[in-house]
């Protein structure tokens, strides 16, 4: 409740006096007692009304309060009454005071409700009037807006709480029949009031408060504090004027309002608005609230609590104190022998340390041989002599590679495959790298490494990922590539979110770029270099769509005889070569096999292995051969490409060119490089004048929905647009 200058409506002052009489019991018990009955008002002044403590600033009488020109501090005690009463001198209508709080700057005051009462008919027959209020403007006081509630009692009424200009503040209501609160009917006698939150818990228990009709005082909380300054850096600045008057005292300034309040430091004790008032509490004399079991002694604003002389530990707990002889005889012999174990501890650990780096040390230089890098050293050393110059490539260290991907961290993880995991990384020198950490590896493998690798890291083809280095000094060495960023053509076609048109122009380029780079593999390199595991998992795209052939770390260079011929068979199923297989020899055109699949798998968009339809319909190749002998192949091909290649009649081309690639005898595949240039030539020639290149999407898609239409493949969301075009409305906001 936000109450700065605030008065309650209808408070009646004239009624206070009679209701007053009768005090709340409660109320004054819960006074506390006073530490010291002296140094509470000022030297000559009553501190008391009643029993009720008076403490300077209040005073009673001219020259025994605060007088800084703001009313509040000057208080009446009228002993005609029984008990006296004490109120806030005129003008000032605070009804009844009944606690000071020093510490926390509040004061109790009883207020008596506001209240109207109605006969059945609705008549209002008497109330205590509104044009009462408890004046607080200008005043020291305010309503405590923590501690004090707001309350509307009887059925129906509406209570609220003006401010001193007459503005809405706040206020509440209880809606009468079926209230949810008393479950009460109408009442004769309805009030408003603002009380202590806590009188609520406490006195409001029965529910006979709702239906009552006399009148009746409640407590609330008054915060007050010295307001005829805002604060207290302005109040020190007048030292005659402020209010804090003991040495001992501090300043904090007031939590609701303008205004400062005094305290005394920390083990004092009294009131900090006199001069020495606040005096030092003798903590020995009070051994429920300052806990001492041993020696205490009474310093000013502290103590000290010691052992008895011959023990020594915690006095201020029972029993914390033990002879001192024992304790200390033990305490050397334990401190003895654990000084002993922990330096023999770190002795160990020490040596063990140093043991572990050497280790670490020859495990990684054994790796670096073991993997081939003095060989692969020497080999860069002589192609640099000779001119050639595996230009870029870089043997990289463990650490670096641990730096560059943030410790191999999961959040790096570029795609995790058949053999291995690729992290993202960033050198030194900001460049984007591809990591790839290979799974374990045959050691026959590895002799053959650093020769594979040096060959690789001299090809430089525009379609090819370059690798950029490698490392050696782990078990199994790991490549660093170029980084591609737009993925794999795999998750190109196949993702569904990425379910964009890819016209049948891009997917020739694709088709002929990766098949040059196989090409240049094949033909370039002597002994020819061999892909081994060509799909299109393996094919990345950078941000133009560049296709680019990667992972030839498990790639093979064709065995030059026969011992070296592979006896394990290594590729993804769906892609892998039937002859291969069979006989265990991989040759360039097991990578004609595996590329006639992907070119298959661009054509229609289906993956190489799918599970839809029957179960021998799962290969790709097999769907499509079947398909190809039937006469059906058009059905099998992705809708965009059926519309595209309709039009520019390459279909028998392409059909023809897939047959002799997944063809059953290696003999019968063409080689790679009449591969790429029959791509080319079809590309050229689908690139016929009036057939719309990647560049004019909208028209595409005007075309690519009435050929759904007509081909009557709808699906649900197409529907909608198919209707609009018959009907002659357009909408292209697929
Ligand atoms: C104060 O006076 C009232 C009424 O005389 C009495 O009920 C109450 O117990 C007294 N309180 C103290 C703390 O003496
Ligand atoms: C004390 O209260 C009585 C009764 O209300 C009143 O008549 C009297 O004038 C008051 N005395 C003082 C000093 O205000
Ligand atoms: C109720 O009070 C009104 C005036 O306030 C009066 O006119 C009416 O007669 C009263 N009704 C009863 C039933 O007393
Ligand atoms: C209120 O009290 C009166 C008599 O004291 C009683 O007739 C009436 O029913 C009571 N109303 C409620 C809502 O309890
Ligand atoms: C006001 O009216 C109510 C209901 O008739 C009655 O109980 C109460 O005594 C009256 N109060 C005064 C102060 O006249
Ligand atoms: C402190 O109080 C003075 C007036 O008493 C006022 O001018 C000043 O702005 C206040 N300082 C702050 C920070 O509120
Ligand atoms: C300081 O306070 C005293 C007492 O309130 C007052 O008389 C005096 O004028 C004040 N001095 C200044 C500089 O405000
Ligand atoms: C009181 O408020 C003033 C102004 O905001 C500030 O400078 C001063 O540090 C405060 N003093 C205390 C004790 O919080």
């Amino acid at each position: 409740m936000v109450a700065t200058t605030a008065h309650l409506l209808a408070i009646p002052l004239a009624l206070a006096a009679l209701v007053l009489r009768q005090p709340s019991t409660r109320a004054s018990a819960q006074q506390p007692p006073l530490p010291r009955p002296a140094a509470v008002a000022l030297r000559g002044c009553r501190d008391k009304c009643g029993n009720i403590t008076v403490p300077y600033p209040f005073g009673i009488g001219d020259g025994c309060y605060r007088n800084d020109g703001t009313p509040g501090f000057s208080l009446e005690c009228n002993e005609t009454w029984s008990p006296p009463l004490l109120t806030v001198a005129y003008p000032y209508g605070i009804q009844r005071l009944a606690r000071f709080n020093l510490e926390a700057g509040e004061a109790r005051a009883y207020v008596s409700t506001t209240r109207t009462c109605y006969n059945s008919t609705g008549g209002q027959i008497n109330s205590t009037g509104s044009s009462n209020y408890m004046q607080l403007m200008n005043s020291h006081h305010r309503f405590s807006n923590a501690k004090n509630s707001l309350v509307s009692l009887g059925c129906p009424v509406l209570g609220y709480f003006v401010d001193g200009n007459g503005y809405y503040v706040s206020g509440c209501m209880s809606p009468g029949q079926g209230d949810p609160i008393f479950n009460a009917d109408f009442t004769a006698c309805r009030y408003v009031f603002l009380v202590e939150t806590d009188w609520l818990t406490t006195t409001y228990s029965d529910r006979a408060y709702s239906n009552r009709s006399g009148d009746f005082a409640v407590p609330l909380v008054l915060d007050w504090a010295v307001r005829n300054v805002g604060n207290c850096t302005a109040g020190r600045r007048n030292a005659t004027d402020f209010a804090c008057r003991s040495t001992l005292s501090e300043c904090a300034n007031s939590s609701n309002g303008p205004g400062y309040r005094c305290s005394c430091k920390g083990g004092y004790e009294g009131n900090p608005y006199l001069d020495g008032g606040c005096i030092d509490i003798d903590e020995c004399q009070r051994r429920d609230q300052y806990p001492c079991f041993g020696v205490c002694t009474n310093t000013p604003g502290s103590y000290t609590c010691q052992c008895p002389p011959g023990t020594s530990g915690d006095a201020s707990r029972q029993n914390g104190c033990r002879p001192k002889d024992k304790f200390t005889l033990a305490l050397r012999v334990v401190t003895g022998v654990s000084a002993g174990v922990f330096l023999l501890g770190f002795t160990c650990f020490w040596l063990y340390l140093g043991f572990q780096k050497r280790k670490l040390i020859r495990a990684k230089q054994k790796f670096f041989e073991q993997n081939g890098g003095v060989l692969l050293q020497q080999q860069m050393r002589s192609y640099d002599r000779a001119g050639a110059g595996a230009a870029g490539f870089k043997i990289f260290s463990k650490e670096e590679l641990q730096k560059a991907t943030n410790g191999f961290a999961a959040d790096r993880v570029l795609g995790r495959g058949g053999h291995g995991i690729v992290y993202k990384g960033v050198l030194e020198d900001r460049r984007v790298v591809a990591i790839k950490k290979s799974k374990m590896m045959e050691e026959a493998e590895t002799r053959e490494f650093a020769r594979e690798m040096l060959i690789l890291s001299q090809i430089n083809h525009r379609n090819v990922v370059k690798l950029l280095g490698c490392c050696l000094e782990v078990e199994v060495p790991m490549l660093v590539y170029e980084f591609v960023s737009n993925g794999t053509l795999y998750h190109y076609i196949h993702d569904k979110d990425s379910n964009a048109d890819i016209s049948l122009n891009t997917r020739l380029r694709i088709a002929a770029e990766s098949a040059e780079a196989l090409a240049y593999m094949h033909s370039s390199a002597s002994p020819p270099i061999l892909h081994g595991d060509v799909k299109t998992a393996n094919i990345l795209l950078d941000d133009k769509l560049t296709a680019k052939v990667s992972d030839f770390g498990t790639s093979k260079l064709a065995p030059n005889d026969e011992a070296e011929i592979a006896t394990l068979v290594q590729g993804t199923w769906g892609y892998l070569d039937p002859e291969y297989l069979m006989t265990c020899l991989l040759t360039d055109k097991s990578d004609v096999y595996s590329f006639g699949v992907v070119l298959l798998e661009l054509l229609t968009r289906k993956k190489a292995l799918y599970f839809e339809g029957l179960e021998e319909d799962r290969s790709l190749v097999s769907c499509f051969i079947t398909a190809v002998k039937a006469g059906r192949m058009e059905e099998l091909l992705d809708i965009q490409v059926r519309n595209e290649i309709s039009a520019c009649d390459i279909l028998q081309e392409i059909v023809d060119l897939v047959m002799q690639c997944v063809s059953i005898s290696g003999e019968e595949r063409p080689p790679m490089k009449e591969v790429a240039e029959r791509l080319v030539r079809l590309r050229r020639y689908q690139k016929h004048p009036w057939t719309q290149d990647d560049g004019n999407p909208e028209e595409t898609q005007g075309l690519l929905l009435v050929s759904e239409q007509r081909n009557g493949h709808l699906q649900s969301g197409h529907q909608q647009h198919a209707f609009n075009i018959e009907d002659g409305t357009r909408y292209f906001t697929l």
